[in-house]
């Protein structure tokens, strides 16, 4: 059984990720001769065993992700589906106190600088996280390295948790809680950095973008 075949029997239920969308991960690590991936926002870690076990199959690369310290407490965690993936040598789970960008600031900083050939980006869908977000991620990937957005539709005015939390939702101005924050830093922060955007993917709201070399 390979070891996507094993996340899907074991771990099929567990939120986010599907066999559809790591298939699309396939395609792009495997077409762009991806070794080290950096993934913003890892939740239980489901995307971040697809990602691992796409490595594994090539028998090279390695996955760093960042999420919140809170995800150690959700079940399974993400050391739980990485060690019942087989998986664990292929992650390093980062775990913010506050912020991913306090922990890119980290590696930012950190001699040698690690560089990516592909970041997956999964958190904090607001413009200011987005936004600043993937203006760090920009200095940590190599020349032509590949930026996948995900929930490029994604709106606060949509959003089942602004919904549910009105009071937060309220801090924002009706234009930008109606935008799509996301989209917007497509169109105009990642040209503003020389990026090509390579392709959408509407079906996933996926968005692919490609540093320039
Ligand atoms: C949609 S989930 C990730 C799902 C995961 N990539 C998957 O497909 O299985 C988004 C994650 O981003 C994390 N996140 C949002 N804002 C963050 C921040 N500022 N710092 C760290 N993590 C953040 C949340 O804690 C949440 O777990």
């Amino acid at each position: 059984m390979s070891k996507a075949d094993l996340i899907d029997a074991k771990f099929g239920d567990v939120p986010y990720m599907d066999r559809q969308r790591a298939e699309i991960l396939r395609d792009i690590i495997t077409e762009n001769n991806v070794h080290d991936v950096i993934e913003i926002g890892f939740y239980q870690g489901k995307s971040s065993a697809y990602i691992g076990s796409i490595l594994e199959d090539q028998n090279a690369g390695h996955l760093s992700t960042i999420d919140l310290a809170t995800a150690r407490k959700h079940s399974p965690n993400i050391e739980d589906i990485l060690d019942q993936s087989g998986l664990s040598h292929r992650v390093t789970p980062f775990f913010a106190k506050r912020s991913y960008t306090w922990e890119l600031q980290r590696l930012i900083n950190a001699n040698p600088r690690p560089q990516f050939d592909l970041c997956y980006f999964d958190g904090g869908h607001t413009w200011d996280s987005t936004g600043f977000g993937a203006l760090l991620v920009d200095m940590l990937l190599r020349p032509g390295g590949l930026l996948l957005l995900d929930d490029m539709d994604w709106a606060i005015g949509t959003s089942r948790y602004y919904e549910n939390n009105p009071k937060l939702a309220n801090r924002y101005d009706p234009d930008e809680a109606a935008s799509q924050s996301v989209r917007l830093v497509w169109d105009s922060i990642l040209p503003h950095l020389g990026y090509e955007h390579v392709r959408e993917y509407p079906e996933y709201q996926y968005g692919l973008a490609r540093k320039k070399f």
